[in-house]
C-alpha cells in the first residue's frame, strides 16, 4: 500500500528546505527522499528547486538567540508570564495558532531546551508572551531567569488542524481550554475571531487554579464559560455545547484524554464539525530530527513535531497504544 502524503508544517517556508533535505529524508519531495521521479502534492514553491538553488543546503536555520525579559508576572506559586523582546519579523512569525519557541535559562546547556507556546504577540512592538507551569528542573531554570532568556524559533506544530482554524469565517465555533493549554487559546481565538467567527469558549483552569488569559479575551465579543470539565456539571455543559448542530469546529487545548472525552461527544451528538487539537507529542528538537515526537500512524512512522496530523487519527492512535 502507498503511503499517504504528509503535509509539513515548514514547508513553503523561510525554513523549507530544511536538514531533512540534506539527509535525503524531506517529508514532502519525493525526489529530497532518493527517488528518481517527482510525486508530491505540494502546489507552492517546488522544495528540490529551492534545494538545488540553495547549493543543496538547508535553506535557513533556527539559531538561538538572547532575548531581553521585559516583564515576568508571577500568577501563583507554579505559574508566571514572561514578555520577551523580540524581533519583530520573529513576533510576525509567532503571531499564528500552534506556535511555539524553545527557551532555556542563559546559562543553561542546549539540552535544557524546552518547547513553550506563544500566548500572545506583537510585531509592531516586537514582543512575545509566554506562560510557563512550573513542573520540572527546565522550567525551575526558566524561572530562575532575570534579565536574558535563550529563546530559538519560530515553529508551528503546536497543534493539529490549523488549515480548519486558518479557514474558518463567519461560522460558530467552539473552543475548550484547561489548564496551560488556555495559553496557546489566546491566539486560536484571536485568529477565529478576527475571522468574524461567532465563538463559545469553555475555560477550566486545571491545575493552574486560575483563568490567567482573560485579560486577553476581554476586549472580544465572547461566549464564556467557566467549569470543571471533569465534573458532573462540566460534562453537561460540555455536551449540551458540543450538541449544537450549526458548529462548524470545535478546538480542544488540554490533555488527550480530554481531545477524547470530545471526540467522543462529537461521535455521539455532533458529526458534521471539524475537531482541531493542540499536539501533546514529545517535542524535543522541533526539527524532525530527534524522533522524540514520532507517532504510528496507518503503519507509517511520522514526526508530529513537522506533520499536520488527521486529529481524529492521532486520537485513535492514543487509543490503541497508550
Ligand atoms: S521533536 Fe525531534 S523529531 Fe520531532
Amino acid at each position: 500500500m502507498a503511503s499517504p502524503r504528509l503535509e509539513c508544517i515548514d514547508i513553503g517556508s523561510d525554513y523549507c528546505p530544511c536538514y531533512l533535505a540534506e539527509l535525503n529524508e524531506c517529508i514532502v519531495c519525493s525526489q529530497l527522499q532518493g527517488k528518481k521521479f517527482c510525486d508530491c502534492n505540494w502546489k507552492g514553491v517546488c522544495v528540490f528547486q529551492e534545494f538545488v538553488w540553495a547549493k543543496r543546503k538547508a535553506k535557513a536555520k533556527r539559531d538561538t538567540m538572547v532575548s531581553n525579559i521585559i516583564d515576568k508576572q508571577k500568577i501563583n506559586e507554579n505559574l508566571f508570564i514572561l514578555t520577551l523582546s523580540v524581533p519583530n519579523k520573529m513576533a510576525r512569525d509567532l503571531n499564528e495558532p500552534g506556535s511555539y519557541v524553545f527557551l532555556r535559562n542563559e546559562f543553561s546547556p542546549s539540552f535544557f531546551d524546552t518547547p513553550m507556546s506563544i500566548m500572545y504577540a506583537d510585531e509592531i512592538n516586537g514582543f512575545v508572551k509566554v506562560a510557563i507551569q512550573i513542573n520540572g528542573p527546565k522550567t525551575s531554570l526558566i524561572d530562575l531567569s532575570e534579565k536574558r532568556i535563550c529563546i530559538r524559533g519560530p515553529y508551528w506544530n503546536g497543534l493539529f488542524g490549523h488549515k480548519y482554524i486558518k479557514g474558518l469565517k463567519n461560522s460558530k465555533c467552539l473552543v475548550v481550554l484547561r489548564g496551560i493549554a488556555q495559553a496557546p487559546g489566546v491566539i486560536v481565538i484571536n485568529k477565529l475571531y478576527r475571522n468574524n467567527n461567532k465563538i463559545t469558549v469553555i475555560i477550566d483552569k486545571g491545575k493552574t487554579g486560575q483563568f490567567f488569559i482573560s485579560q486577553y479575551l476581554d476586549q472580544l465579543n465572547l461566549n464564556i464559560i467557566t467549569t470543571d470539565i471533569l465534573s458532573a456539571e462540566g460534562q453537561e455543559i460540555l455536551k449540551n455545547a458540543i450538541a449544537d448542530n450549526d458548529l462548524k469546529l470545535i478546538y480542544s487545548g488540554g490533555s488527550d484524554e480530554q481531545h477524547l472525552n470530545i471526540f467522543n461527544y462529537m461521535d455521539l451528538y455532533n458529526n458534521e464539525a471539524y475537531l482541531a487539537a493542540s499536539n501533546n507529542n514529545t517535542i524535543c528538537c522541533g526539527e524532525g530530527i530527534c524522533g522524540s515526537c514520532e507517532v504510528q500512524i496507518d503503519g507509517q512512522k511520522v514526526r508530529s513535531c513537522k506533520v499536520q496530523l488527521d486529529v481524529e487519527k492521532a486520537i485513535e492512535r492514543r487509543i490503541l497504544y497508550g
